[in-house]
């Protein structure tokens, strides 16, 4: 097992982002100069991930130019001017290889994680939501993806969240503690009422996933109706089959950019590491 794929599912609709995510996805957002999608690539690479595959839909066809090769005639300008501005960019380029699966319809992150099948085969592999922004000491795939190979399992990455923001997430109930950081789910509850929420301990956009959850996502898909297909469904399916789901509660500040207040609160944060680098 080599754990170095993984699938950025960026076709969702960006509603909560209307209207500049009509004409301009929201990975595309800038946080500073550098738009959202810059740091999961950097993420990526932090965390040895080696190839990635984004799941996108024909309206975000933009989000592949940002890791082609520079043209020529800015190429020319920038090496007169000796300018390195655009060597991080180079450097996500150099580092990583990027393919595109395009999702037609909207059916839900369990339907975009499924498309990729072929490119993941047999191996574990990780999901990072790029909506998710974290910065941190460690890179937070990386915290997950250490915990997955010790136990060679999946690794779901967790936020705790106040009480009255849980109905908003999907909540893990805990069944045994191994660590400060590591528990071993029993359950995972999406969207439960503050009453029925098992831990405040909220699932965020980080994964490293068993390839079985594949066949998990095609038994869900089999009893829909017309309803999306949902990631924590399938996750749910694997848990009861036996196989081992862990939750590791990720050290760093997460942004939520899918909307304007956690856009504007990661460009902030950005700013002050900016300021103090
Ligand atoms: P969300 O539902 O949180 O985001 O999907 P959204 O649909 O993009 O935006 P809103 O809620 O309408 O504002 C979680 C992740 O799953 C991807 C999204 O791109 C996001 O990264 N996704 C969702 C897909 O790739 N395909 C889908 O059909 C649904």
């Amino acid at each position: 097992m080599s754990f170095v794929k993984a699938i950025i599912p960026a076709a969702g609709l960006g509603t909560r982002f209307l209207p500049i995510t009509k004409v301009i996805p929201k990975e595309l957002l800038p946080i500073l100069n550098k738009p959202a999608i810059h740091y999961i690539a950097k993420e990526l690479i932090d965390s040895e991930i080696r190839e990635c595959c984004l799941i996108i839909n024909k309206e975000k066809r933009l989000l592949s130019h940002y890791f082609l090769p520079t043209n020529a005639p800015l190429k020319k300008v920038l090496s007169k001017k000796k300018s390195t501005i655009l060597d991080s960019v180079d450097y996500l380029i150099d580092h990583l290889s990027y393919s595109y699966i395009f999702q037609k319809k909207p059916l839900g992150l369990g339907d975009a994680v499924l498309l990729a099948n072929a490119f993941v085969e047999n191996d574990f592999f990780s999901v990072l939501l790029p909506d998710d922004i974290i910065t941190g000491p460690v890179p937070a795939q990386k915290q997950l993806l250490d915990s997955a190979r010790n136990k060679q399992a999946s690794v779901i990455g967790v936020t705790r969240v106040p009480l009255e923001k849980i109905s908003s997430y999907g909540v893990i109930d805990v069944q045994e503690q191994i660590n400060d950081r590591l528990f071993r789910v029993r359950k995972v509850i999406e969207k439960p009422t503050v009453s029925h929420a098992p831990s405040d301990m909220a699932i965020i956009g980080r994964y490293v996933l068993d390839p079985a959850i594949f066949k998990a996502l095609d038994l869900v898909r089999l009893r829909l109706d017309n309803s999306e297909l949902q990631l924590t469904d399938a996750i749910e399916v694997l848990i009861n089959q036996n196989y081992p789901v862990f939750a590791y509660l990720i050290d760093g500040d997460r942004f939520d950019i899918g909307t304007p207040t956690g856009w504007l609160q990661a460009n902030e944060h950005f700013e002050q590491l900016a300021k103090t680098d």
